[in-house]
Formats: C-alpha cells, structure tokens, sequence
C-alpha cells in the first residue's frame, strides 16, 4: 500500500472541497450511486482511470476487456480507486474510409474525459495501430500520471508450415491471385492463418512498432511491449502496471517527466533497429507536438537512419511476435543500443528508473531473431528524408527495399542511388484500383507509381494506400514492384519501399497536384531529393492554372467530423495533429 502523497490530489477538487459543497454533494451523490462508498471516495486513495480501448468494434484491442480485470486488482492492491471508462474505438482494417481518420478524434475525446473528470493518473491500453498514438497524445495534453499497457501482439500466423504474418501475407496473397497462382478460398486462407489469436498484428507493423516504442519512451513497463496477448506474462504485467500507477500518482511522475527530447531520440534509434514502420514518425511527430518538445522530421534521419536493423522480424525480416517476445523484446534491443552510445541511458520510464537502468543488462536469448549490433541485418536502417520541388518532405524506408529493386532502380555506378523515370499518376485509390491492370495506362517496369489526393485533407485522415503493387501483366514478367510516391500513408506491414507521407499533399496545392502522366521525376537518396523534371517557369505556369481552375478536387465529406478534421489538420510531416490543439499542453498541470 503506497502512502498518500504530500500534495492534493486533484480528484479531491470533485469529492473533498469544503469550498464548494454544493457541488462536491452532487458529484459524491453520483458517484456513490454506482456502488462506491463515500469512505472510499473521502479517503484520500488516488482515483485510477483504465482508458478502454478494447471493444467488440476493436478486436485487435479487445482482449484489454479481460486484461482490464488485472490491472484493476494491481490498482486496489496499491491502494487506488478504479474508474473504467471506454475510448472512441479505432479498428485499423474495420473503420471506412480510414482509420487515420479517428487518431484525432479519440485524441480529443480522450483529452476531455482526462481532464474532465476526477482522475489523479490513468491506465492507457494501447495495441491497434492508432490506439497507441491517440492515448500517448492525449496523456501528453493533460499531463497527469499515465503508464501504458500494451494488449500485445497475436500468436505466430502458420500455413503449410510456414509463418504467416498478419498484413504482410495480405499483400503477397494479392500478389499470388493477381498472377493466378491461388483461388479465392485459398487467398481467405492464408489471410486467415495470419491472425490466429488475440491481439494485434504479429508482424513488425505499425501497432508493434508503436508499442515498442511506447516502451522505449519509457511510457509502460520495461520488457512489456513484445508479450503475446494470450502469455501468462501479459495477465501479470496488466496487474504491475494497475500497481504501478498508483505509485506513479504517488510520485507525481507525469507525462511530461518521461516524454522528454532525449525519450524520443532513444524511440528514433529503437525504431530503426526494430525496423519499425512509416508511420512511426508521424505518431512520434504528434506526441512531441502535444507534450511541446521540438522533434523535426529531420531528427529521424540524423539519429536514426545509420541504426542497423537488429530485430529480423516480417516485413523486413523472417520472425513474427512470438519470436521477439521470446528472444528478448524491446529491453534486448536497447541494450544492444546502449552498448554503441545510441541511447540517452538517464532517461526517465514509467517504472521510476532511467530507461539504462531497466535495460543496460538485457540479454539477447536468440541471435537469429535478436541480432547483436556487430552482426545486423543491415547496417542502416532508418528512414531517407526527401524533399525537392515534388514536396517539403516525405520519407522512404530503406531498410524494405529488396535486392531486386534495388538491382533495378539503384544499381547505376554513375548514379549511385538515384533513379528517374516517367510517372503514372492515380487520384486516390478507387482510381488506382480501376485502372492498374489496365493496358491503356501504359506502365512499363520503368514507371514510377503516383499516389496523389491520399493526405489528411484528400482522403480525410489519409489512406495507407502508396504501396502499389504493379499491374498483373508485370507480375507475370517477374516485376514484384515499382517505385511508388504518395502523399497518403502505407501500412507498416507492407515491405514496399515507398516514399510516403508526402507533404504538402495534392488536396492543399502540393506539387503532386500538378503532375501529369509521362512527367519525369527523379530521386536521388544520396543528397535526399525529389524532383519534376521540369523548368521552373512551366511549373509556375502550370501552378497557376491549376489554382485558376479552383485546386485539386476531392470527394465530398461524408460525416461532420470528416468536415471538421479538414478544416484543421496539419500534414503528415508535422504529425497530422489538429493544428489549434498544440496551444493546449500539460493543462492538468497544477
Ligand atoms: Fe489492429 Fe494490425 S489491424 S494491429
Ligand atoms: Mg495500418
């Protein structure tokens, strides 16, 4: 039992102010009504928040709903008061038109219900890709105590023996009945195989990538990212983590304590070592934003582009969660980053020591799963951060890119990473899928694949949809892929190199906008630039009759918040967040 802490609890402000009985009366009233007893609710003991992102409408998240039960008891055991409420449901491949769309808006729920009601520190159950983002976002606007708890991922997908990994099978299952090796049932079947348990998606995709790095912002327990959904391990750790934030309101640990310039710096280094997804940087973007620390898009090339990839896990690698909880999880990652001065070892984590402290003796337990440093996968992980006359910025993984592209595309001695060609243009991805397999586009393996009007205005919430795979006819050749460039997202379970996360998008009079099929464009990731090949004076000229015939043109919204988010989301490149709510930060503060 942890002892009350040497200041008032902000919960007091509802159920204990002799300053406004009236309104403490009503509020006890209420409360009491649902089955606490007044002495609990007079007694002192910090009051709990279990945000519940798990639901019926959520199944990657759901198993929270089981886990919640365990961190309840955690919370009494320490001597806290649980208050369980739900988050506005974010299902990455169950919410139309996109799941980008509701980050953003359970952010902003999340914010009023935190800041609202009378909570002196919170549980944030993170998983599905956005649920981790929104939750993190929201801890960092409030600031009061808040530890994550990860569902963690599925078990290991297998068919015919081999692992399948959720999302990653998806893309090469379209591959296979594109070119007509598989039927549809066996294209259900090996998608289904992917997801065999709870949790979320098994492969090194956005929702591990971002419960990984919750972790290494020292947001949740160490060593707590990578346990399987349904392990023993993840029912113990919901239990410490119900514990520990009670300790944590206790200590008044908050947010804003942990999140610093130096957390985020380790997150960008283990990202690249984990080979975590493109949608890292824009959740990472978003968090700093809101807890008001400067991470330029930049940041992610200097420190982490020269990271080696260490964790081989699909896209990029062979093994799925199982693997990497077993071989170590996030903590042997760290060390081995530690070891090469990679991480800002004073850092501060949810448990109440520094993030050197929680890992600097983690061991790798399998070195096929878990590579030393000395022995990577690649010896450059990160991202390439791009900007010319095509965008202020976007960002290509160069960790996915295979051997055969790179043989095709960036093979040049003359020209060494750099490679140009003409442009195939798609507003959207209803129009790509219309007209990829068509002949009259006229793609040949020297095209380069536009996506354009997939942003967070064009497509509201922007859609992962740059990851293109070729026409059929081009499959059949042996063509697996072409460069795509897009100013929307892709999946963190794709392996396709695009360059991504383009800003300013095509809907806000980025360049994109003004592209025609057959322009060249050409890429050079060695001096980081992306370029129309054309002059200035005709893209100016074509700027303005662009802007003349009234900009580019999007489909209507469909709901008021599509609306509502339009009008105030910024680009991917600074995070995506609706731009006004920066001004609010750490407004629990006392
Ligand atoms: Fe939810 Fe992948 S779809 S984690
Ligand atoms: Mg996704």
């Amino acid at each position: 039992m942890t002892g009350s802490p040497p200041f008032k609890l902000r919960s007091r402000a509802w159920f204990d102010n002799p300053d406004n009985i009236d309104m403490t009366a009503l509020y006890l009233e209420r409360y009491l009504n649902f089955g606490l007893s007044l002495e609990e609710l007079r007694s002192g003991k910090p009051i709990i928040g279990i945000a519940q992102t798990g639901s019926d409408l959520s199944p990657c998240n759901r198993h929270h709903l089981v886990l919640a039960e365990r961190v309840r008891e955690g919370i009494r055991e320490a001597g806290g008061i649980v208050l369980e409420f739900p988050v506005h449901p974010i299902q990455e491949t169950g919410k139309r038109p996109t799941a980008g769309l509701d980050r953003n808006l359970a952010y902003l729920s999340l914010v009023e219900t935190i800041y609202g009601y009378p909570l002196d520190g919170v549980v944030l159950t993170i998983g599905c890709d956005k649920t981790t983002p929104a939750c993190l976002m929201a801890a960092a606007t409030v600031n009061i105590p808040a530890i994550a708890l990860s569902v963690g991922p599925m078990l290991n997908g297998w068919h015919k023996g081999e692992r399948t990994g959720s999302g990653t099978i998806v893309w090469k299952a379209r591959e296979l009945l594109a070119a007509g090796e598989i039927d549809d049932a066996e294209f259900i079947r090996l998608v289904a195989s992917s997801a065999p348990s709870t949790g979320y998606c098994n492969t090194m995709g956005t929702a591990t990538t971002m419960n990984s790095l919750a972790e290494a912002l020292g947001m949740s327990l160490p060593g707590s990212a990578a346990i399987p959904a349904p392990y023993r391990d993840r029912q113990e750790c919901a239990y410490y983590t119900g514990k520990r934030i009670v300790e944590m309101v206790a200590e008044d640990l908050k947010p804003s304590d942990i999140l610093t310039k130096d957390a985020f710096l380790n997150a960008i280094a283990v990202n690249s070592a984990i080979g975590g997804s493109t949608n890292a940087p824009i959740h990472l973007t978003a968090i700093a934003r809101h807890i008001g620390v400067d991470v330029p898009l930049k940041t992610w090339e200097e420190h982490g582009l020269n990271v080696p990839l260490l964790v081989n896990l699909q896209p990029a690698g062979e093994y799925l969660g199982e693997d990497y909880y077993r071989a170590g999880g996030v903590p042997a990652v760290v060390a081995q980053l530690i070891q090469h001065g990679l991480i800002a070892e004073g850092a501060m984590t949810a448990n109440g020591k520094t993030i050197g402290d929680n890992c600097r003796s983690a061991v790798i337990e399998n070195e096929d799963v878990i590579r030393p440093f000395d022995m990577p996968l690649l010896a450059s992980a990160g991202f390439v951060v791009l900007s010319g006359n095509l965008f202020d910025s976007a960002i290509m993984k160069t960790s996915v890119i295979s051997p055969e592209f790179r043989e095709r595309y960036l093979s040049n001695p003359n020209d060494p990473e750099a490679f140009e060609g003409p442009v195939v243009v798609f507003d959207g991805p209803e129009d790509y899928h219309a007209r990829i397999d068509e002949i009259s586009t006229g793609i040949t393996p020297a095209t380069l694949l536009v996506m354009r009007g997939a942003g967070p205005v064009g497509y509201p919430g922007a859609a992962e949809v740059v990851n293109m795979r070729p026409p059929a006819h081009l499959i059949l050749d042996g063509i697996h892929s072409l460069p795509c460039i897009g100013d929307g997202r892709q999946s963190g379970t794709s392996g396709s190199p695009s360059i991504l996360n383009a800003s300013p998008e095509a809907a806000v009079g980025g360049t994109l906008a003004l592209l025609r099929d057959g322009d060249r464009v050409r890429i050079d990731l060695m001096r980081g630039t992306a370029d129309l090949l054309i002059d200035d004076a005709e893209l100016e000229e074509r700027r303005a009759a662009f802007a003349a015939a009234g900009g580019y043109r999007y489909p209507a919204s469909q709901t008021p918040w599509q609306e509502i988010q339009r009008a105030v989301v910024g680009q991917l490149g600074s995070g995506a967040i609706l731009e006004g709510a920066e001004a609010y930060q750490r407004i629990a503060q006392t």
